[in-house]
């Protein structure tokens, strides 16, 4: 049984001031088989630890460095996020690869270094609405995920949970249809399977992202395929991330 993921990425946003207002006004009651996450900027996870860790509440990163320390002026580390408490790391965000041009085999090697310090990738995929329009989501996201797999063990493979993020549904206010996410969930399991086997396919965690709000949430984890939500800009208020973990 695949155990469903109710993720927030914070972005760029809430000074730690405001991240400690935040906790203290979110409160929810412990669901069973549901996890929640926050993914809040770097300089908000320790406050997120202290309100977090004594809840069965999770935190997590938005990127890290696929190196464990050394040179590398301004990056973060696995080992120092696993430090941190960390359980989950986002991975190629579409906002990284597209402003900060991270490649797909940069993306790979973030996915690695995450597994090899016990936490758990998000790897996030996904196409933009000219690729889309081109009939070239199959092969954008096909070849996202099999490169960041592409070094991984069947066993390792079967731990990372991939978020479908249409670019054109990000911060738009227009999801994708749940029927469509979950033609792409169905088309992500496919690819995990040639790439990984059958094993891991079965156990690889899919999440939607891309304008989830209280509303459409349910409806997308309706979908048989799809274990979760990856969740921006309704992440931020927490009346509503209250609503949509207790509807997960
Ligand atoms: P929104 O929920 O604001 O559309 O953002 C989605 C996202 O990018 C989560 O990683």
């Amino acid at each position: 049984m695949r155990k469903t993921l109710i993720a927030g990425n914070w972005k760029m946003n809430f000074t730690v001031t405001e991240a400690e207002s935040f906790f203290k006004s979110f409160k929810i009651q412990k669901k069973e088989g549901v996890e929640l996450l926050f993914c809040p900027p770097f300089t908000d996870i320790p406050i997120t630890r202290f309100f977090l860790e004594r809840s069965s509440i999770l935190w997590g990163a938005q990127n890290v460095y696929p190196e464990d320390n050394g040179a590398f002026t301004g990056e973060i580390s696995a080992p120092m996020l696993k430090d941190l408490g960390c359980s989950y790391v986002i991975c190629g965000h579409s906002e990284r690869r597209q402003i900060l041009g991270e490649s797909d085999e940069l993306v790979a090697r973030k996915v690695k270094a995450v597994l090899s310090h016990d936490m758990i990738p998000i790897l996030c995929v996904g196409e933009t609405g000219e690729e889309r329009k081109e009939g070239q989501t199959e092969e954008r996201i096909g070849s996202e995920i099999r490169t960041a797999l592409f070094e991984l063990s069947k066993e390792e493979a079967a731990k990372v949970v991939i978020a479908y993020e249409p670019i054109w549904a990000i911060g738009s206010g227009k999801a994708a249809t749940p029927e469509g996410a979950e033609e792409i969930a169905v088309f992500i399991r496919k690819t995990v399977k040639e790439t990984a086997g059958k094993k891991a396919s079965e156990e690889v965690r899919i999440l939607y992202g891309g304008s989830v709000n209280g509303d459409n949430m349910s409806h997308f984890l309706k979908q048989k395929d799809i274990d979760g939500a990856l969740i921006g800009g309704a992440s931020l208020k927490p009346e509503t991330m209250i609503d949509i973990y207790s509807k997960a």
